[in-house]
């Protein structure tokens, strides 16, 4: 006989699980028109007992795992806790006793998806994750939904609403690097430890799901960790701004013949490319289907309410069912850590914007960059446009931190050449 109502409970009341919470609340009407039955909330896991909560009288707020565990007729559990280390046993015991679980946790899933899918492929329930790529974005579920028969070659996205908010508030309010994170943390983008935001971790962490997804394997990354965005200077965003381009943090994966590569790292986007216009804490996510053409998903990547979006209507689409397996086949998982090098790779030589104290324009070509352009001055520092093969600007890159150098790869629009933003060179 099935029960009157569902029955979910949520692990976490941080910005995430209290999101959600309030947002079943607040459209329950809906949710049971949808559903046929309302959603209750039994329990809300928290580490925190004696902390006020806002919940109703028939939620109890416990530190107990226990009474979710033992709770009878739990129909799902969203999990939304920080990190993997604190998710992973409750969201392990969860799936052997064949209790679904929605989490928006992507180091969870990037370091442990493939034993988790497994457990709970074992234990016939579902292991749901789109809030956990790209916040707001209906990502995930477009990709296993309505692009499926798509084959994808690549992708670059913005993947990391804060880094994306202080990028935006350093060039357009001159805001220092500091105040613009501390802004992203009073709005509730950050994470609990925002590191893992400004240095790079957290989009590689998205970048790892989406590889597994989009290809069925684990990248090949082009360096030994990401590349967060602490060292962007305000020079070089104002440098970028002079060429009708902006600096974002930017994801890529490529298939390369028969491998994928991966990179993440602060790269100078011109006008002409999609990822130019995407702002604030938008996150956008550009890539190229081969029967549909080129694709822009773009909307919020962090916050409350566009997080608990997603995760809102996981649960919903997991409780009418009509979801399909939650994993697509032949999709492998993450092994840790980062890989480096594949001698299949055939090197190309690439377009990259440097920024450098201005002594050094006369050097670079003896560094091994061929100088396309010099680009503008400013102040102590000048930008050039230049050429050089990614496996030698690896082998040169602890002499260009030596000597001060940024070095951002360069995104053009699809249809553009170089030549389109050339400048007369120029001193400001
Ligand atoms: N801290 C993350 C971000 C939250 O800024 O993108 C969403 O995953």
């Amino acid at each position: 006989m099935s029960h009157p109502v569902y029955k979910l409970a949520i692990i976490g009341f941080g910005t995430v699980g209290e999101g959600v919470y309030q947002t079943l609340l607040k459209k329950s009407e809906k949710i049971a028109a949808i559903l046929g039955r309302p959603i209750t909330i039994p329990f809300v896991l928290v580490k925190d007992q004696l902390r006020m909560r806002n919940v109703s009288s028939i939620t109890k707020i416990t530190h107990s795992f226990s009474d979710i565990l033992d709770e009878s007729n739990l129909d799902v559990v969203v999990e939304a806790t920080p990190d993997a280390s604190t998710a992973y046993p409750y969201v392990t015991k969860l799936l052997e006793k064949s209790i679904s679980v929605i989490s928006a946790n992507k180091e969870l899933i990037a370091k442990h998806g493939e034993e988790l899918h497994k457990l709970a492929k074992e234990n016939d329930c579902q292991l749901l994750y789109e809030a956990a790529v790209a916040g707001g974005i209906p990502l995930l579920n477009t990709l296993r939904h309505t692009l499926k028969t798509n084959s994808i070659q690549k992708l670059e996205g913005i993947l990391n609403g804060t880094s994306n908010f202080i990028l935006t508030k350093m060039r357009e309010e001159a805001s220092s690097f500091e105040v613009a994170l501390a802004e992203a943390q009073e709005n509730g983008y950050a994470e609990a430890i925002p590191d893992k935001d400004v240095d790079g971790w957290d989009a590689y962490y998205k970048t790892c799901i989406l590889s597994q997804w989009i290809f069925g394997c684990s990248p090949v990354w082009n360096s030994e960790k990401p590349v967060g965005i602490r060292e962007v200077d305000a020079i070089d965003i104002s440098l970028a701004e002079n060429l009708k381009a902006r600096i974002k943090h930017v994801a890529s994966l490529q298939k390369v013949e028969n491998c994928v590569r991966a990179s993440i790292q602060p790269t100078l986007v011109f006008e002409g490319h999609p990822l130019y216009s995407v702002e604030d804490v938008n996150n956008g996510i550009y890539i190229e289907g081969s029967i549909v053409g080129p694709v822009t998903l773009q909307g919020p990547g962090a916050g409350k309410y566009p997080t608990s979006s997603a995760v809102v209507e996981d649960v919903v689409n997991f409780l009418s069912e009509r979801n399909e397996p939650s994993l697509p086949k032949g999709i492998q998982f993450l092994k840790d850590g980062f890989e480096d090098s594949d001698s299949s790779f055939q090197e190309k030589p690439n377009l990259f914007f440097l920024t450098a104290p201005n002594g050094l324009s006369n050097h670079l070509t003896t560094m091994g960059f061929d100088v396309i352009k010099s680009v503008v001055q400013l102040g102590k520092k000048y930008g050039a446009l230049v050429t050089s093969g990614s496996t030698k600007l690896e082998r040169i890159k602890t002499l260009c931190n030596e000597l001060e150098i940024q070095v951002y790869p360069v995104l053009l629009g699809k249809n553009d050449s170089v030549e389109k933003y050339y400048f007369k060179e120029k001193a400001i």
